[in-house]
């Protein structure tokens, strides 16, 4: 099992999160930026997926050679945010299942409010990786997270873009067992609960709205 928190550190990626954090990068950049870094996102995240040698016919010779063994993945979008990750890494993994948790924060008390959930079948036959670019406080993650195993998940992950370190230990202390994937972990949480230094909000970021 992965480490309960793996920074994703690759050069193309720091370098594109840099890009992403600047105040004055445009919705339309920020989109692609988080597109293209959701695809480099997606190979830390699956790195120790097993495989199995199988036999085939090259135009030369027969060859063994490996392919993906193991469970089917299913990918879960945290919306709205989590669209942002999402089209990214099915371009990498198109067969993978899509299912959506909608979570919205209250702004006041900053506790998620669930409004949708559909998944895929059969999650417990699943690796299953959530996606949400923002782990902030923790608590949207968390109750997607418990939504997913009453759903049946029992191989969980976490991928995010931005982790906050009351994030990732109020992760480990509701579900240790589900590893958490980050390009960054930032410095805290401000009285607001955004991420600092951070990027603001994701959702907006993304979608252009305030
Ligand atoms: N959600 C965001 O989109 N940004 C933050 O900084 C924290 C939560």
């Amino acid at each position: 099992m992965p480490d309960h928190l793996t920074i994703i550190d690759h050069p193309l990626i720091q370098h594109k999160l840099t890009l992403m954090r600047r105040k004055e990068t445009p919705s339309s950049t920020f989109r692609q930026l988080l597109w293209e870094t959701s695809m480099l996102l997606a190979y830390g995240v699956t790195q120790d997926l097993p495989l199995v040698d199988i036999s085939i016919e090259t135009p030369l010779c027969r060859s063994r050679s490996p392919i993906l063994d193991g469970k089917k993945l299913a990918l879960i979008s945290i919306l709205r945010a989590g669209n942002g990750l999402l089209d990214g890494i099915l371009e990498v993994i198109p067969s993978a299942r899509v299912g959506f948790v909608g979570m919205y924060r209250d702004e006041e008390t900053l506790e998620p409010i669930e409004y949708y959930c559909k998944v895929p079948a059969e999650l417990e036959n699943r690796l299953v990786i959530a996606v949400d670019p923002m782990l902030a406080t923790g608590n949207s993650s968390v109750a997607a997270i418990d939504r997913l195993k009453k759903e049946g998940a029992q191989d969980l992950r976490l991928l995010c873009l931005l982790a906050a370190p009351e994030g990732v230990a109020r992760m480990k202390e509701a579900h240790p067992d589900v590893p958490i994937f980050t390009a960054s972990l930032d410095e805290k949480l401000d009285d607001r609960g955004y991420i600092v230094p951070g990027l603001g909000d994701a959702g907006d970021r993304m979608f252009g709205t305030q």
